[in-house]
């Protein structure tokens, strides 16, 4: 995680795959129900995991 990325661009929520919270938003109020299916909806992976609680916790507030 680039903190000083994640500093100048709010709404950066991954900075190792450029995910944006409002795309997470998307994805989670249409079914995306971990932060690892918000991974595969971007054809991408974990890296270095610190994002993690934060989707989950944007996944929560959307439920
Ligand atoms: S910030 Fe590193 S995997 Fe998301």
């Amino acid at each position: 995680m680039n903190h000083e990325r994640m500093k100048n661009e709010p709404g950066l929520v991954c900075t190792c795959n450029d995910l944006y919270r409002e795309s997470i938003e998307i994805e989670a109020a249409e079914g995306c129900e971990d932060s690892e299916e918000i991974m595969y909806a971007h054809a991408t992976f974990f890296r270095c995991g610190e994002c993690k609680p934060i989707i989950d916790k944007i996944i929560t507030d959307v439920a």
